[in-house]
């Protein structure tokens, strides 16, 4: 009885120490200390003995368990060892690998200028804001002091939707980022100094025109704002972004529903030997004209009541930027459909390195 325990024993050990993978080792685990393993037998006759013989073969059998549950957990480090020394040996990672030759990839223009504008307006303290694509004509028309009737609207080329919200209010595709100044204005009070760079949509389509394009606001409320304030908003952010001190603005009266007084703002440009435009001087010199940049204005006070504001307390200024059209007279592109094309050599031409973050210190408009 006692060889015939160590012989099944040694047999036991023998085939562990040779158990080719972990498979293997389980299926000699549970033949022999599974519940049905004959370890786990020889454990069980223990109950049935007197307790004489508990005593003198209870060690006996608790010594064959313990070292046969030794000898499977010691396979196993070596099984387990074995197994990721051959996956490191496999898996490796050649870092000395060249970079691909052509960088794959690129931020496209629209994206690159609204993170360019991003950054300099952060730097002046103007946090950014998004609102919905989706719009009802509340927040897009009426809050702008655009009544039902007024003719503004009617040149703003609208996509409809054909059903109305809860409230009955008219649902559209947002023209202007303009509700974003109602937006915040009612969400979080004045003062107030953002910006809301965004898609807007107006059906109409040419060189210049897509019924999808991509504008910036801006917007302060605050107390003693004036007109003054304005012009060196836009002065500071129109240099900042095309990177050069020759910027010259011309203020020109004009009309917009949401803002009393309103200006819209041109800049000077020249005409090089090419025919080609670029920004610099003043639009009255020779050789020179004015380019319109922009509409902005100081915020009419029904809009700021609109917006459940107090319009004797607060006033402020707003403009509004086509970022296209920026991007246009920054890098140069002239057709703005090819923006919206999709084409990989467009892309590859005039987008940007992912990895070159726009930062003032650095200069906002680094080249791929
Ligand atoms: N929302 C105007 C548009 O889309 C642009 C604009 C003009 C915005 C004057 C303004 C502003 O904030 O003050 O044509």
């Amino acid at each position: 009885m006692a060889d015939e325990l160590q012989t099944r024993t040694d047999t036991t050990l023998a085939d562990i120490a040779a158990a080719p993978d972990g498979e293997a080792l389980e299926a000699l685990r549970v033949a022999a200390l599974g519940k049905k393993g004959w370890v786990s037998a020889l454990l069980k006759t223990l109950g049935g003995m007197t307790p004489e013989q508990r005593q003198s073969e209870g060690p006996k059998i608790q010594a064959v368990r313990a070292a046969v549950a030794d000898a499977i957990a010691a396979r196993k480090a070596a099984i387990d060892a074995a197994e990721l020394d051959a996956r490191l040996a496999n898996e490796t990672l050649d870092l000395t690998l060249p970079a691909p030759e052509t960088p794959r990839g690129s931020v496209h223009p629209v994206s690159q200028v609204m993170d360019e504008l991003a950054e300099i307006f952060a730097d002046l303290g103007f946090a950014v804001k998004t609102g919905p694509e989706i719009e009802d004509d509340w927040h897009n028309f009426t809050a702008l002091n655009m009544a039902e009737s007024h003719p503004a609207r009617a040149m703003h080329d609208t996509f409809y939707f054909p059903d109305t919200d809860a409230e009955g209010r008219k649902m559209l595709l947002r023209t202007h980022t303009s509700p974003v100044q109602i937006r915040s204005m009612m969400a979080e009070g004045a003062p107030i100094r953002i910006i809301a760079p965004g898609r807007v949509y107006r059906s109409d389509s040419d060189a210049t025109h897509t019924p999808m394009f991509h504008q910036i606001e801006g917007l302060v409320i605050d107390r003693d704002i004036h007109l003054g304030h304005l012009k060196w908003t836009l002065e500071t952010f129109l240099k900042a972004f095309f990177e050069t001190d020759d910027i010259v603005l011309r203020l020109r009266p004009s009309y917009f529903p949401f803002t009393e007084p309103s200006v819209e703002v041109d800049v000077g440009f020249a005409v090089n030997d090419a025919g080609k435009r670029t920004l610099g001087g003043s639009g009255d010199a020779p050789g020179h004209g004015w380019m319109e940049l922009l509409g902005s204005g100081m915020v009419n006070r029904r809009v700021i009541e609109f917006a459940g504001l107090d319009a004797d307390k607060y006033q402020g200024f707003a403009f509004g930027v086509g970022v296209d059209r920026l991007a246009m007279l920054k890098y140069g592109m002239d057709d703005l459909r090819a923006f919206f094309d999709g084409d990989n050599r467009w892309l590859a031409h005039y987008g940007f390195n992912p990895l070159a973050q726009p930062t003032l210190s650095a200069g906002v408009g680094e080249r791929a």
